[in-house]
């Protein structure tokens, strides 16, 4: 019997870094022999949920799509990433739940900030009106209650934030060495 790998669930506005740390906590542990997937919700909605939009109803069934893939590698014993804005307390938390061993990481900026960096352009695009029902913006995110752990991005390097992702991994499943 193959153990089941943790998940961890990378939650937040968009550019608040979630893949970016995701990314790099994968590649650590790709480093040290141990299998991870990243599931993103940007590439997921280009294959997977093509056939989706940004609203309550679209959303969970992508937070449910995502935790369905999540649950088949994790109990093959592969550590997943999962990095997806997944607005709505009530099915991220049921996806979490549904894992062996979920973890919730809340990966956090204020507005302001995240409006500042921009990467993708989606805020000036919102403020211009292009586009609608940007999530933090003009629809809701609900934040993590009580997350594993609560990153603030601003101001902290990548290495800070990627370093409390496997000290989590460490402490809680014996994972990885950091
Ligand atoms: S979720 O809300 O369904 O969990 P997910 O993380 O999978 O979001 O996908 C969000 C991505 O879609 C963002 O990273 C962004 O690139 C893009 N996107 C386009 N329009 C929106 C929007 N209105 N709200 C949020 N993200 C959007």
């Amino acid at each position: 019997m193959v153990e089941h790998a943790p998940v961890l669930w990378f939650t937040g506005l968009s550019g608040a870094g979630k893949t970016t740390i995701a990314k790099e906590v994968q590649s650590n542990l790709l480093r040290q022999n141990v299998k991870a997937e990243l599931l993103d919700g940007d590439e997921v909605r280009e294959t997977l949920s093509s056939d989706l939009g940004f609203s309550k109803q679209d959303r969970d069934l992508q937070v449910n799509r995502i935790a369905f893939v999540a649950n088949l590698l994790a109990k093959n014993g592969i550590v997943v990433l999962v990095s997806a804005i997944s607005p709505y307390r009530d099915s991220r938390e049921s996806a979490i739940n549904s894992f062996a061993r979920g973890f919730e990481i809340f990966v956090d900026a204020p507005l302001p900030v995240l409006e500042q960096r921009d990467t993708k352009g989606l805020y000036s695009r919102a403020r211009l009106g292009e586009i609608k029902n940007l999530t933090g913006v003009d629809d809701p995110y609900e934040k993590p209650e009580f997350p594993a752990l609560h990153l603030n991005t601003d101001g902290v390097q990548l290495f800070e934030s990627v370093g409390e992702v496997l000290n989590l991994l460490i402490k809680e499943c014996a994972v990885a060495r950091g």
